[in-house]
């Protein structure tokens, strides 16, 4: 008996040391954690239980049945994060290059299958040069079982990938499918094709890090969620983010213990709204004047700067916020907002995470490059995700809210179920210098007639009581109350149920 547990335990020795000593050293050296290192920062302590680790591929091909490490590049299983379970793959690099076999294939395919079964979350830790080029298509067919799973898992089970190294092809399409995508910067890249191909193709000469790095693709592309510093930051963030989340579309999100009043008012936010309607404010101090404890997560908080999304807590719920930043671009929505805040709207409506909308908008950015590009199309992305998501929707606008992009940030029109303003706001087809060329073109000439004329517009337009007259506005409220009113506005809309006509699926304008 002795022996045989002896067996157990040298087999298992073996399939911990991946591809041996020298290749973890390299992967050290390279600032990079293991893949089981991953799942022990990732988990908590010791509550991973691991899946397949005597797994080895089944490939004749170039030598390599000579050659069949245990787990096949790849550690499996499931375990908590604060309690609550979820289901992890970590990527081995040093297991040919963390490279996805068929059985590697195989083994994240049954942890996605009991993650979709048991309703829990799955993070996927990629460091992987795609698919296994010694496999030909059984790794290709292996890619797109998990693609498939990705797709079917969508909208179910929250899925978030974390890349922590160099990924290819299939490597980044997987991740691509997910929920939330998280980089580590200098040490994790994303490409379909690396620089050297480029270099061939379209003789570009550009470094990894230029072509997919962590600042790539959370600044340029919009691929990634997040960059962070090392392995370590990063997993300590994926647990923050999986705090807010529900393990599936069954379930709420957790309820925390909050510490922080739910009526708190703050008095600094009456004078937040400079006196010139042109000035630029931090739309961030309302966020976290109004979150319990001042804590915000922010997804995206590279991109499309303009536009801020994330996640709060009120009262101990997770709330989706979604809110014009008046200090770039003026907070005005373009191309790259629109599709940043259409995609953050609708993972909180997938899994039932109530929206608050803060609204400081000028209207849609004009220009033959918004034009050019689409900003028809891709504008109405955040209309339709809006008018479609049933989840509670509370919105308050600070001070702007003009023409189409009143509209589409959460107007009552489009189901939103409490629309606060402050009594700062401005709501009008357009500002007053806009306005007044177009009504009084033939005036012009005459200044005076012209800033007459524009102060007229602003005495008759430029507050929220003719909105509130129609009832557009359901209240007018002070700023100092936002977090009071907007708590008790979800608290109300804890038991909402709304649904969309019956239909197989939507055909939001991609
Ligand atoms: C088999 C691979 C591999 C792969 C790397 N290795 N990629 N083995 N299949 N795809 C092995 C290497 O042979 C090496 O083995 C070890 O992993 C480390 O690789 P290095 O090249 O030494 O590391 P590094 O210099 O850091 O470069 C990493 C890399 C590079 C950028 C990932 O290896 C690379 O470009 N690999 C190929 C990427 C690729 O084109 N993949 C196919 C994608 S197609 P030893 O034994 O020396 O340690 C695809 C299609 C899917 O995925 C479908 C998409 C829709």
């Amino acid at each position: 008996m002795k022996d045989i547990l002896q067996e157990l335990e040298t087999r298992r020795e073996q399939a911990r040391a991946g591809g041996g000593q020298k290749r973890i050293d390299s992967q050290h050296a390279k600032g990079k954690l293991t893949a089981r290192e991953r799942i022990e920062l990732l988990l908590d302590e010791g509550s991973f239980e691991e899946f397949d680790m005597f797994v080895a591929h089944r490939c004749t091909e170039f030598g390599m049945q000579e050659n069949r490490p245990y787990g096949d590049g790849v550690v499996t299983g499931w375990g908590t994060i604060n309690g609550r379970m979820v289901y992890v793959f970590s990527q081995d690099f040093t297991v040919f290059g963390g490279s996805l076999s068929e059985t590697h294939a195989q083994k994240i395919c049954k942890i996605m299958d009991m993650a979709m079964q048991n309703g829990a979350p799955v993070i996927g830790i990629n460091d992987s040069g795609g698919a296994r080029i010694q496999e030909g298509v059984a790794s290709l067919a292996g890619y797109a079982e998990v693609f498939q799973r990705n797709i079917e898992a969508s909208g179910v089970i929250p899925q978030i990938s974390v890349i922590m190294g160099p990924c290819a092809g299939g490597a980044v399409y997987s991740p691509a499918m997910t929920d939330f995508i998280f980089m580590v910067k200098d040490s994790s890249y994303m490409f379909v094709t690396g620089p050297d191909v480029v270099k061939t193709v379209t003789n570009e000469h550009v470094t990894a890090e230029e072509l997919g790095g962590a600042i790539t693709h959370t600044k340029k592309s919009s691929v990634a969620d997040g960059a962070f510093e090392n392995d370590v930051e990063a997993l300590t963030e994926v647990r923050r983010l999986v705090d807010f989340l529900p393990l599936s579309n069954r379930e709420k999100a957790p309820v925390r213990p909050f510490f922080d009043a739910p009526g708190r008012v703050e008095n600094s936010l009456d004078t937040l709204i400079p006196e010139n309607a042109n000035t630029p404010y931090d739309m961030k101090e309302l966020i976290h004047k109004v979150a319990d404890e001042g804590d915000f997560y922010e997804i995206q908080a590279e991109y499309a700067k303009n536009m801020i999304t994330g996640f709060i807590r009120l009262e101990g719920q997770t709330v989706g916020v979604v809110a014009n930043q008046p200090m770039v671009l003026a907070g005005c929505l373009d191309i790259d907002s629109s599709r940043k805040a259409a995609r953050f709207v609708r993972f909180c409506d997938c899994f039932e995470i109530p929206i608050l909308t803060l609204v400081d908008v000028p209207g849609f950015l004009p220009g033959t490059s918004q034009e050019y590009n689409g900003v028809i199309k891709h504008g109405a992305k955040l209309l339709f995700a809006y008018g479609e998501a049933t989840v509670p929707k509370v919105t308050v606008i600070t001070r702007k809210a003009y023409g189409g992009a009143y509209d589409v940030m959460a107007s009552k029109h489009l189901r939103s179920d409490f629309n606060y303003a402050w009594p700062t706001a401005e709501i009008a087809v357009m500002g007053a210098k806009g306005a007044t060329e177009i009504l009084y073109r033939s005036e012009l000439g005459d200044p005076e007639k012209i800033a007459e004329r524009a102060k007229n517009y602003e005495d008759r337009f430029a507050n929220p009581f003719v909105a509130a007259e129609r009832g557009f506005i359901d209240e007018v409220i002070m700023p100092h109350s936002t977090r009071r009113r907007v708590s008790r506005a979800f608290a109300a809309l804890r038991q909402k149920k709304r649904s969309m006509p019956w239909k197989k699926h939507d055909n939001i304008p991609l």
